[in-house]
């Protein structure tokens, strides 16, 4: 019996990780602990626990008389929805969450894990960084931590949340994992802090401004998306996991659903204002597309003149990509191709099937754009999409011009079905655009110039001259198109595509 006293007196004393006085100071700060942050992922009593009595081994500072059991990370697997996943959750209450050799092992003992067994990797950051009394030693955790990241990606997926103090070197796990989700106004994450910043180059910043949810989901791009609290953070996360399959191998799973794939939206014979330069909202062909009307947005807060997520199709997850004329008339730009270029990458590398929707003027032009690297940035993309291999469903609302046609999931960039609108403009460029310089000499001319227009748009603004040539399968009435793509997609669910053998290739960094 002393022997099940002394297990329970040790669970005990592990599950109160730092003392009360620190749970509470957890608590003030609206943050959970990283038990109860585990406790709400999971499935309830699905979690298992590893290495619950591991402690750090450090004798410097004095260490060797405080050596609390689990050393400040929380590590195991359960379920999402019955599913599998590894997690890890850093204890902010012991040593700050710090990252010391033995928190690094068992971090690096579950991803080792989720690589071999193949099921996904939750982290749940919230730490002061490198445990200041390990030195090198904790430096060594984290890169041993950066190795695991590196060999997962791609073959399982990881999200990490961000959910406290993310600093220094230590931002690098994160950074490298799928996707990253930070709670507002409680976590950060910088390589160098507000101090070190006005020391080297006399910047005055605050926490929230250099490394905040709104920086990261806005400008940096660094997160992809922010939330008001622990509690709805981890709700979107599971929210997120059910779109995911579990590993490289496996397809996502097939959830039921209650929505006709043969619906018809009538309403989206409108959608398309008569006035080509008047913008319309994108998201709502995603949302009359979608089973249920489920879209879950990533990055929705950056470069919104594109718009990626997933939803659901007969049940299956699809990932969508489409331009938004909502924002910059939906063009292409630096920001906008690094982005979906990212998501496209993310859904061909885990078997996730392709929808692009495309109302495209071409790539944004601008001094800060070439000299920002335009043609490197918007090569990402045009490579991501030629180098996919998953189903590739593409539909044309309106716009697809120039260069941006070919980029946005084009047959040529072997697209399976390339569907249009019958208010679908593929083209070169614009007519007024395309006039000016067919017709130079004539500019002085109004009459002239707006019967060449005229001439342009008949002749090019329309699907045809593309259907004409098999560029496009097939002109489609917009109301039947969750039927069509659902169609689309069942009837790929059999592809098969490789690339020819390379070790990797050379994507446009
Ligand atoms: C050891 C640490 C710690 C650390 C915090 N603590 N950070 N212990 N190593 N890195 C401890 C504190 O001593 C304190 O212990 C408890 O955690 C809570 O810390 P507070 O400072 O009281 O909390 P708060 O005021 O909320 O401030 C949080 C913080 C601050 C902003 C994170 O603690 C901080 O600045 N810490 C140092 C951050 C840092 O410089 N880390 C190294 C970065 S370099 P008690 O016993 O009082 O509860 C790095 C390199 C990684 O990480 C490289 C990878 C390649």
């Amino acid at each position: 019996m002393d022997v099940m006293l002394e297990l329970e007196t040790r669970r005990q004393a592990a599950r109160e990780g730092g003392g009360q006085r620190r749970v509470d100071a957890q608590h003030g700060k609206g943050k959970l602990t990283a038990r109860e942050r585990v406790e709400l992922l999971l499935d309830e009593g699905s979690f298992e626990e590893f290495d619950m009595f591991v402690a750090h081994r450090c004798t410097d500072f004095g260490m060797e008389t405080d050596r609390p059991a689990g050393d400040g990370v929380v590590t195991g697997w359960g379920t999402i929805n019955g599913r599998m996943v590894y997690v890890f959750s850093q204890d902010f209450t012991v040593f700050g969450g710090s990252l010391s050799e033995t928190h690094a092992k068992k971090i690096c003992k579950i991803m080792d894990m989720a690589i071999q067994n193949g099921a996904p990797v939750i982290g749940i950051n919230d730490s002061g960084g490198a445990r200041i009394q390990e030195g090198v030693a904790s430096l060594a955790g984290y890169a041993e931590v950066f190795q695991r990241n590196i060999m997962a990606s791609g073959v399982v997926p990881q999200i990490s949340l961000i959910m406290g103090p993310c600093a220094g070197g230590a931002v690098y796990s994160p950074a490298m994992t799928d996707f990253i989700f930070m709670v507002k106004d409680s976590s950060y994450m910088f390589v160098t802090g507000p101090d070190v910043v006005k020391t080297v180059t006399n910047e005055v910043v605050s926490a929230e401004e250099l490394g905040g949810a709104s920086t990261h989901t806005k400008k940096s791009s660094v997160a992809d998306g922010a939330y008001e609290n622990d509690l709805e953070m981890l709700a979107e996360a599971r929210r997120l996991f059910d779109f995911l399959p579990l590993n490289n191998r496996q397809k996502a799973p097939v959830r039921p659903f209650f929505d006709d794939p043969a619906r018809i939206e009538s309403s989206l014979d409108t959608l398309i204002p008569d006035n080509p330069n008047q913008p319309y909202d994108m998201k709502e062909l995603i949302h009359k597309i979608a089973d249920e009307g489920d879209f879950f947005e990533i990055q929705r807060d950056y470069a919104a003149n594109i718009i990626t997520g997933f939803v659901r199709l007969e049940g299956q997850t699809v990932g969508v990509v489409a331009n938004q004329p909502m924002v910059l008339a939906g063009c292409l730009d630096i920001d906008a191709s690094r982005k979906a270029a990212r998501f496209v990458r993310f859904c061909d590398a885990f078997e996730i099937p392709i929808l692009t929707l495309v109302d495209v003027p071409g790539f944004l032009p601008g001094v800060a754009q070439e000299l920002g690297g335009v043609i490197k940035h918007g090569a990402k993309l045009l490579f991501a999409y030629g180098e996919a291999t998953v189903p590739k469903v593409t539909v044309i609302t309106r716009k697809a011009y120039g260069g941006a046609y070919d980029v946005m999931a084009s047959k040529h960039l072997r697209g399976d079905f390339n569907y249009a609108w019958p208010t679908a403009e593929i083209a070169v460029m614009g007519a007024k655009g395309a006039v000016e310089i067919l017709y130079r000499s004539e500019l002085g001319d109004k009459d002239k110039i707006a019967a060449r227009v005229k001439e342009y748009e008949t002749r090019f603004a329309n699907p045809f001259v593309a259907a004409e040539k098999g560029f496009i399968d097939e002109v489609i009435h917009p109301q039947s198109t969750r039927k069509r793509v659902a169609r689309a997609f069942a009837s790929l669910r059999g592809k098969k595509l490789s690339n020819p053998w390379k070790k990797h290739d050379n994507i446009p960094l």
